[in-house]
């Protein structure tokens, strides 16, 4: 009976959730980004992708020196020490789920939740969650990218495991479409089989064949947001799909 209940008032609320936000559906999809207040669509889209690569390494997109000591919200039981500690990622995680995600075991586990539930939050509220005791970030990161870092939680992020499969780490994607788009785009940069950037130094190798394996998720924030510090583009234009199309293909390019 009680679930039944819940069932029904959950029901309700979705619609006046959605009524509030007319222009977001429930999963934020790039083409369905519209303006933000004084902000055109276009506008609104590069602020996002900003707080995408914000999210994935502040201190090198601002260009700023890592920070050295452990985040002090870091659990001492963590593997990580240092500067990676700082970043959005290595708390909540590539696919924004934390230690519900692909974070709930091994060396990146830390216990602490993603930031899922942000999805349509209000700008000032995640703002605020920034700059509180716990983050520590008001002083390092200023204002504006504060509210970048707001719009990419609020209004890009998106449920990764409707694109790809949490137990196989395979993309639900289109092989053939994203050749095409990988061909054209990421080739210029990184070799038509993904190998001429090299992500280690050598003897080490890691290519967008090895990473797009290992790491599906950071791949395709990658995709979608741009990679720090560098000219790399974001495809955020384009629709989802697109992007997963092309992680489904880098999945196919040399590892080693
Ligand atoms: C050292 C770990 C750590 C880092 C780094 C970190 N956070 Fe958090 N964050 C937390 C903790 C702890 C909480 C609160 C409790 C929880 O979610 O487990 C939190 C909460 C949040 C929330 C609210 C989630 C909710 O559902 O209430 C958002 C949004 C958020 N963080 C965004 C960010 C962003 C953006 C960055 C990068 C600028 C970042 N965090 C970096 C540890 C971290
Ligand atoms: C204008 C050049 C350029 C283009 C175009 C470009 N990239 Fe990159 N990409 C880079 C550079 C430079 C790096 C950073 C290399 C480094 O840090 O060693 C990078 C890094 C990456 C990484 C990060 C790997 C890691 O572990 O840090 C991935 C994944 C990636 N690119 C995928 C792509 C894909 C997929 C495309 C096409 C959608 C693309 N890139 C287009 C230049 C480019």
């Amino acid at each position: 009976m009680r679930k039944h209940l819940l069932k029904r008032s959950v029901l309700f609320v979705l619609p006046c959730i959605a009524a509030a936000f007319p222009s977001l559906p429930a999963t934020v999809q790039a083409h369905d980004i519209e303006g933000f207040g004084n902000l055109s669509g276009a506008q609104h889209l590069v602020l996002i992708t900003r707080g995408g690569v914000l999210y994935d390494n502040w201190y090198k997109t601002l260009g700023k020196s890592a920070p050295k000591d452990t985040h002090p919200a870091y659990p001492k039981a963590g593997k990580q020490k240092g500067a990676s500690t700082w970043r959005c990622k290595e708390c909540h995680g590539w696919d924004y789920k934390g230690a519900r995600g692909a974070y709930s075991k091994g060396s990146h586990y830390t216990g602490i939740g993603g930031i899922r539930n942000m999805v349509h939050a209000p700008i000032d509220s995640i703002v605020a969650n920034l700059k509180n005791e716990t983050h520590g970030l008001s002083k390092l990161i200023p204002n504006e990218d504060m509210t970048a870092l707001a719009h990419f939680v609020s209004h890009g992020q998106i449920d990764m495991d409707d694109y790809i499969d949490s137990a196989t780490k395979k993309a639900k994607g289109n092989v053939a479409n994203g050749e095409r788009i990988f061909q054209t785009v990421c080739a210029r940069c990184h070799g038509s089989d993904g190998k001429l950037i090299n992500f280690k130094s050598p003897p080490k190798a890691e290519y967008i064949g090895t990473v797009a394996s290992d790491n599906p998720w950071e791949t395709l924030h990658k995709i979608r947001m741009g990679q720090p510090a560098v000219p790399m583009l974001s495809m955020l234009a384009f629709d989802t799909q697109d992007h997963v199309d092309v992680l489904a293909y880098c999945q196919t390019l040399p590892a080693k």
